[in-house]
């Protein structure tokens, strides 16, 4: 079955703590936590002070997002917060470092395309990484249309894993819906991101179509 990670920066921030029932009451498999800096990206969110805090609100796996830059600095710092799985940026200057310590730290690891990078850019972590997250929109904020030019690296990835990590996750994030999830998903991926198609309308109903999408690996 198809996985969906709401991304909460479509939620309410002024009360996570029912965001996070909604989320359990949907049916949301994991919940993804998007970073941003500032410098990565044109925007900032949050911390590891605010993961901290909300690691009390429920149990739902935390897939972090990191749209930072120099990663390896603040593997700890999210790890210590409870963050399940970090995901880090294949454009950034050390995501080797980032990965290897997350390995250490025991949680597990993702790596990030952003729309402009080729899949090659990805070819050598896919043995040694749990997840690539296909980013389907320009990373820094919510609300964004979805590229539909994306779509093709989520097979020419899934031939990389074919071989030498056949459990890989493949996520998609920016801009996914009824449409674009089930297009992703038909393509190989095996995780929906989605923020404000989820937080805006029936998330129940929602999530329940887009779990029985795509090949079930
Ligand atoms: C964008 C973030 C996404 C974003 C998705 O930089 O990585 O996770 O929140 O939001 P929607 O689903 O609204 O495109
Ligand atoms: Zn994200």
């Amino acid at each position: 079955m198809t996985k969906i990670s709401p991304s909460i920066l479509s939620a309410d921030f002024s009360a996570l703590d029912r965001e996070f029932a909604r989320m359990e009451d949907a049916g949301a498999d994991w919940a993804h936590l998007d970073i941003m800096d500032g410098a990565f990206v044109r925007n900032i969110t949050f911390g590891a002070p605010v993961i901290r805090s909300i690691r009390k609100c429920t149990d739902l796996f935390f897939d972090a997002h990191l749209m930072i830059r120099d990663p390896v600095r603040y593997v700890d710092d999210f790890a210590d917060a409870g963050c399940d799985m970090i995901t880090v940026h294949c454009e950034t200057e050390n995501p080797w470092e980032a990965i290897d310590r997350a390995k250490e730290r025991g949680i597990k690891t993702g790596i990030s395309l952003n729309p402009g990078t080729p899949s090659s850019m990805v070819e050598e972590f896919v043995p040694r990484v749990d997840l690539v997250l296909v980013m389907t929109v320009n990373p820094g904020f919510g609300g964004q249309s979805f590229i539909g030019e994306c779509v093709p690296k989520i097979s020419e990835i899934r031939k990389f894993a074919s071989g030498c990590n056949a459990g890989l996750e493949i996520s998609v994030d920016g801009g996914i819906n009824s449409v674009t999830g089930k297009i992703c998903t038909d393509a190989g991926a095996t995780v929906l991101v989605a923020g404000s198609s989820l937080f805006g309308s029936d998330m129940k109903k929602l999530i329940g179509e887009w779990k029985r999408f795509g090949p079930t690996l």
